[in-house]
């Protein structure tokens, strides 16, 4: 019986299981060492100066959403290609979303797609979050020009994208550096490069933004610069803004630490389970085609999205699914356009014909660090036996 391949899954070593005993053994099981060691060394993976580290990627968008100080009336651009936390983190504080459309053949936001969507914004939208979708970086330099020129904040999602780096005049830019951005966010959920169960981060050069959103984490609880006066009192504290528990724990972080620690071969062991899927797919063009690529130096991938001419190949995108499924191999659809879910009605986006053609085609095949040549071969196998 082959193994069910799911369509990513965590790999979790000795080594991981061992870091989470020792803190189950230690004094602190949240908010300890673990969490600044975690902070720290995420920070001089992506080169950033500040990383603050909490429960999800959901909570460190809407801390980003709070620390830009975004509220009811101001717009924020998404990509409607995305997972809806994406909107629904700047949504949380009232502002409302434009939606912008995607590349058909990258599912991610031009800067075309970026310029139309201010272009259909009632007022200047404050921020953008454009969406490293599937680890494939959008093209930041163009994008950080557009924003400057209209003073808006950028924000990337890089839920997708930890170990890519984009190329800026040379220059190796690793995403979360913040060269093109005021803030990065990530994702640890365990479909991700780095598993920490749930977990998030967001990573800033701004030290004013990290202190807020370091703040908003944690209650908007301050344990210096009072407002009502310094003291010498050891236990006061001041509640200044209306902040939340986003914290995360040292469990988390432990298992992120160690995983952390093995980013670049799980980056690597995923390039080359890409090449081995374009080259086995190469028979089955123009039927199915990989997403067209982009220049990256690095590119970390976390999904391997492919496109299909379902009508070309003569089913349904869910009986390829439900054959797949039988034959032990699990696919996605990354993404429902957000714009077309009910709740995001309200946001009455105009047809996104670049969002709707990839949707239309688009299919995520197993990818994570724990595949094989073989598994490859027998996924591309199996799209030979039900699509030609
Ligand atoms: C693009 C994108 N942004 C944000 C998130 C939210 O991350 P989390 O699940 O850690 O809250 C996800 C999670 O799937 C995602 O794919």
């Amino acid at each position: 019986m082959k193994r069910f391949l799911h369509y990513t899954r965590q790999t979790v070593n000795e080594a991981d299981i061992a870091a989470v005993v020792q803190v189950l053994r230690s004094d602190y099981l949240t908010t300890g060492p673990v969490v600044n060691a975690f902070e720290n060394a995420l920070a001089s993976e992506v080169q950033a100066d500040f990383t603050i580290a909490c429960s999800s990627g959901t909570a460190a968008l809407h801390l980003t959403a709070l620390a830009l100080g975004l509220g009811p009336g101001d717009k924020v651009i998404v990509p409607t290609v995305t997972f809806a936390a994406t909107a629904n983190g700047a949504r949380f504080t009232g502002a409302d979303v434009i939606f912008a459309d995607v590349d058909p053949d990258t599912g991610l936001m031009r800067p075309s797609d970026m310029e139309a969507a201010i272009a259909r914004s009632p007022t200047l939208p404050r921020a953008v979050y454009p969406v490293h979708l599937g680890g494939q970086p959008c093209d930041m330099t163009a994008i950080n020009t557009i924003a400057g020129q209209w003073g808006m904040s950028v924000v990337e999602d890089a839920a997708h994208a930890l170990g890519t780096a984009y190329n800026e005049e040379g220059v190796t830019a690793r995403v979360g550096g913040c060269t093109q951005s005021d803030m990065t966010i990530f994702s640890f959920h365990p479909a991700k490069t780095v598993a920490m169960g749930e977990g998030g981060a967001v990573t800033t050069n701004d030290e004013g933004l990290a202190g807020r959103v370091r703040e908003y984490r944690t209650h908007g609880i301050v344990r210096d610069n009072f407002k009502n006066g310094a003291t010498d009192d050891p236990w006061y504290y001041e509640m200044q803004r209306l902040g939340f528990n986003y914290r995360v724990s040292d469990i988390h972080c432990a298992l992120g630490l160690s995983q952390l620690s093995r980013l670049g071969a799980s980056v690597r062991k995923r390039e080359q389970l890409v090449l081995e899927y374009d080259t086995a797919l190469s028979e089955l063009a123009p039927v199915i085609r990989p997403t067209k690529r982009v220049p990256s130096d690095i590119t970390g991938w976390h999904l391997y999205q492919v496109l299909i001419d379902f009508e070309a190949a003569g089913l349904s995108r869910a009986e390829l699914i439900n054959r797949l499924h039988e034959n032990g191999i699990d696919t996605q659809v990354h993404y429902i356009p957000v714009h077309s879910q009910p709740y995001y009605e309200q946001s009455k986006t105009p047809p996104m014909p670049g969002a709707e053609a990839f949707y239309q085609r688009c299919l995520s095949l197993p990818l994570f660090a724990g595949m094989e040549e073989d598994d490859v071969l027998r996924v591309v196998e199996n799209l030979k036996a039900a699509l030609l």
